[in-house]
C-alpha cells in the first residue's frame, strides 16, 4: 500500500468484477441499438473506462471530455469549464458517460444538459465510485460500481493534486496529506 494511504478500499479485482458486471448489464440494455459511444471524462476515468470496454461485446465508439469543477482542492467548486470538449458529433447517438467518481453531482448534471442540447438520442451515467452522501443536485445513475463513505479517495484515476492516479486500487488519503 502507498505510504500516504489510511487504508485501501477497494482491490484492483473487486474493480475488474464491477467493470465486467457493469458492462454486462450495459450490454442487456443497448441490445439492438446502434450508435453507442462511451464518452469518459479525464481524466479520472482512464483506468475504469479501459477495464469497461474490454468487456463490452457490442459495436461501439469511444470519446473523452475534460471538464473541471474542483480547481486543486478537495471540495468541487460547483463551476464547471470545459477544458476539452468532444471530438466527434454525437446527435442521435446513444451515450454512455464514464465518469470516476459522482460526489456533488454538479460535473454530472451540467454534462447530461450539455449532451442534451447537442441533441444526443439517449444519455446514460455509468460511475466506477458513487459518494451518495454529498449529493448536491439529484442525478440519475444508471450504473454504478462501488457506492463510498464520505472520505476523500485516490487511485484507480482518481488523484489529489493530479497525484495518485497511477495506483492500481482505490485507498483512503491520510488526511494529514491534504491538510
Ligand atoms: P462532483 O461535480 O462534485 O460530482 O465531482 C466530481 C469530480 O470531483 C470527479 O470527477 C472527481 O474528479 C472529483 N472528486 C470528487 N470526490 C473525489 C474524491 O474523493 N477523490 C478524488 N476526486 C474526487
Ligand atoms: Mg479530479
Amino acid at each position: 500500500m502507498h505510504k500516504d494511504l489510511e487504508k485501501i478500499l477497494i482491490t484492483e479485482e473487486e474493480i475488474h468484477e464491477a467493470a465486467k458486471r457493469l458492462a454486462a448489464q450495459i450490454e442487456r440494455d443497448y441490445e439492438g441499438e446502434r450508435d453507442i459511444v462511451l464518452v469518459g471524462l479525464l481524466k479520472g476515468s482512464v483506468q475504469f473506462m479501459a477495464d469497461l470496454l474490454k468487456n463490452i461485446d457490442m459495436m461501439c465508439t469511444i470519446d473523452f471530455m475534460c471538464v473541471s469543477s474542483y480547481g486543486k482542492g478537495t471540495k468541487s467548486t460547483g463551476r464547471v469549464n470545459i477544458i476539452k470538449d468532444l471530438s466527434e458529433p454525437i446527435d442521435d447517438k446513444n451515450v454512455i458517460i464514464v465518469e470516476d467518481i459522482i460526489d456533488s453531482g454538479n460535473t454530472l448534471s451540467f454534462i447530461e444538459k450539455y449532451f442534451s442540447a447537442k441533441n444526443a438520442k439517449s444519455v446514460r451515467i455509468c460511475t466506477l465510485l458513487n459518494k451518495p452522501s454529498r449529493r448536491e443536485v439529484e442525478i440519475d445513475v444508471d450504473y454504478i460500481g462501488f457506492d463510498v463513505p464520505d472520505e476523500f479517495v485516490v487511485g484507480y484515476g482518481l488523484d489529489y493534486q493530479e497525484y495518485y492516479r497511477n495506483l492500481p486500487y482505490i485507498g483512503v488519503l491520510k488526511p494529514e496529506v491534504y491538510s
